[in-house]
């Protein structure tokens, strides 16, 4: 049995190479955003060729399930929302940014801000493949992108930031978006804690599944979508529950949107969306009180 926070691999698959199948199966889907989904959600030069795959292929992906395009609208309203938060908290002069499973994402290379630091905490695995594929298409990590590898038991460590430069003292902004779900409910309220005292203040966007309706076919679910990736998620929390665990760790709510609410933000919207991103929502949370908050 997977202990929590790993990944369940399927048959004959390690978890390292499950982990990087669904990094870049999230980045072909916004690869194919890119060549087919109009108007656009996000512009990201970099992702048509991170994904390796020829814009008449990428093309050809478009045509799929009404559910493939909502997955993908919502990955690229999602990376928008997130962007936007850590270029508004950037403008306020914070200077760290920590993504949590950024996988194959690709903030800090089309927004090479120098005044701040992306700290990219994920598996070894998938780090490794992610430099591989920016070596390939030229893409330079420079000094304002720092590599943290995940602890062997997948917990997150203020330590291990520390050791790349994480300034503790400092506010920062976290965002782990499209990964919480993976892993168990213990492994979230620990990252939720893990996260409210990584240092003095802290901005926090995440996303998280609430139970499906049963009345819904699976078919017609995003969960539904990753499960049939060969990615079940893994853990469940109703708004109020989510809430329960942001505030339990110190955070105050900013804001609560459904996935739609997000899509919608930027132009996205259709039933096909209503439908296939039901159970999915997005949170906003911040220490900001914790400006006087210990670092322990
Ligand atoms: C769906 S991708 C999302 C990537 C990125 N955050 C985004 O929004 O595009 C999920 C990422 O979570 C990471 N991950 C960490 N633990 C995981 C687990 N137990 N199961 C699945 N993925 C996991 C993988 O490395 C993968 O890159």
């Amino acid at each position: 049995m997977a202990a929590p926070g790993e990944a369940v691999a399927t048959a004959g698959e390690d978890r390292s190479a499950m982990q990087v199948r669904l990094a870049m199966a999230t980045a072909v889907g916004q690869a194919v955003h890119q060549v087919v989904d109009q108007p656009r959600v996000l512009d990201d030069p970099i992702a048509v060729p991170l994904a390796g795959l020829s814009p008449d292929l990428l093309r050809s992906f478009g045509d799929s399930e009404p559910r493939h395009r909502a997955g993908r609208l919502y990955v690229a309203s999602r990376s928008r929302f997130r962007d936007e938060l850590i270029g508004a908290a950037a403008r306020r002069g914070v200077r760290q940014a920590v993504l949590i499973f950024p996988g194959l994402t690709t903030f800090a290379y089309r927004r090479p801000d120098s005044e701040l630091t992306v700290f990219e905490v994920d598996n070894a695995a998938v780090q490794t493949f992610k430099r591989e594929r920016l070596g390939v298409v030229g893409v330079a990590t420079g000094p304002g992108v720092r590599f943290v590898e995940l602890e062997p038991d997948g917990k997150l460590r203020a330590a291990a930031l520390a050791d790349q430069g994480f300034d503790r003292t400092k506010p920062c902004v976290v965002a782990c978006v499209g990964a919480l779900h993976f892993t168990s409910p213990t492994f979230v309220a620990d990252t939720v804690r893990a996260v409210a005292e990584l240092s003095v203040a802290v901005d926090f966007v995440g996303d998280f599944f609430d139970r499906p309706d049963p009345a819904a076919p699976e078919r017609e679910n995003l969960h539904g979508l990753t499960a049939a990736l060969g990615f079940p998620p893994r853990s469940f929390f109703t708004v109020a529950e989510m809430n329960a665990e942001l505030t339990a760790a110190g955070f105050e709510i900013l804001a609560n949107l459904t996935a739609t609410q997000v899509c919608a933000r930027y132009g996205a919207s259709g039933p096909e969306l209503d439908r296939n991103l039901a159970n999915l929502h997005l949170f906003h949370a911040t220490t900001t009180s914790g400006m006087t908050r210990d670092v322990r």
